[in-house]
């Protein structure tokens, strides 16, 4: 199994395990680092409609999606994360939003936690921890109860273009039905709008940056390969790939 630490720096785009201790640092400007919570919001509203439903989000980095959702839908939720600064981020959002007596945050790998029952279960923008999407479906379907809902954030890439890291369309839903999952709805974000938050994210993000290579000019290198990571990820996403958002049902 990959180790913790480089498995959180992988899903946050960098790629040296020494950025490890920096990221709550470089990432403090943010809240939403991940997926869009509106757009969960709104499918969970639409499609699900009750206050009463269990959810865990899965990799909740500093608990946009589950602050939000609670604030929103008043259900209960669970949320889980490797990083310990973004575990006490989360739980500060809570109490500001009024909603710490329904939200639960807790530190920890996600690939050893044992959870099940759940009427929703959240994997955003969380990528191949679990494996391919295949192994990822295969998990999360054991975790929600039957006729329960998981929702999944990712990106996939056209059949016509193949792109390093991504499957196709077609792929996905393949992995869906093979494993039984009854896909409701399907939300794609348009470029352009993905481009204006990446932009904002990566100013911010860039900034202190150079604080930290004015502080540890000897990790300047470690900083700037970090910027130039993001950036790439970023072309990637806005042109290369499509982001979407998918809630599925598990009807068996
Ligand atoms: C791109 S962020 C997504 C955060 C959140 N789901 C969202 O959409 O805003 C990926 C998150 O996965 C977490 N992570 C990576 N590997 C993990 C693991 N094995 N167990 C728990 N959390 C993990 C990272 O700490 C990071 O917060």
């Amino acid at each position: 199994m990959e180790n913790i630490e480089a498995q959180v720096v992988k899903s946050l785009d960098g790629e040296d395990i020494e950025l490890y201790d920096f990221i709550p640092y470089l990432l403090q400007d943010l809240w939403e680092i991940g997926a869009s919570p509106e757009v969960i919001i709104d499918m969970v509203k639409r499609h699900i409609g009750k206050s009463d439903i269990s959810v865990l989000d899965l990799g909740c980095g500093k608990g946009a999606v589950s602050v939000k959702l609670a604030k929103a839908v008043g259900c209960k939720v669970k949320g889980i994360d490797a990083l310990k600064d973004f575990i006490e981020y989360a739980e500060d959002k809570a109490r500001e939003y009024g909603v710490s007596n329904i939200c639960k945050f807790v530190v920890g790998d996600i690939r050893e936690c044992y959870e099940e029952d759940y009427d929703l279960i959240i994997f955003a923008a969380c990528g191949d921890i679990f494996g391919d999407l295949d192994a990822t479906v295969v998990k999360l379907k054991a975790m929600v109860k039957n006729g329960g809902y998981i929702i999944i954030d990712d990106a996939f890439c056209e059949a016509d273009k193949q792109v390093d890291g991504y499957i196709t369309h077609e792929e996905v839903i393949n992995a869906f039905k093979k494993n039984k999952l009854e896909l409701i709805e399907e939300s794609i974000i348009g470029n352009e709008a993905l481009k204006v938050i990446n932009d904002a994210n990566n100013r911010s993000i860039a900034l202190r940056a150079t604080e930290l290579k004015i502080k540890h000019p000897e990790k300047s290198w470690l900083f700037d390969n970090y910027i130039w990571k993001q950036l790439e990820e970023c072309k990637v996403l806005e042109t290369q790939v499509k982001c979407a958002t998918w809630l599925l049902k598990k009807v068996e």
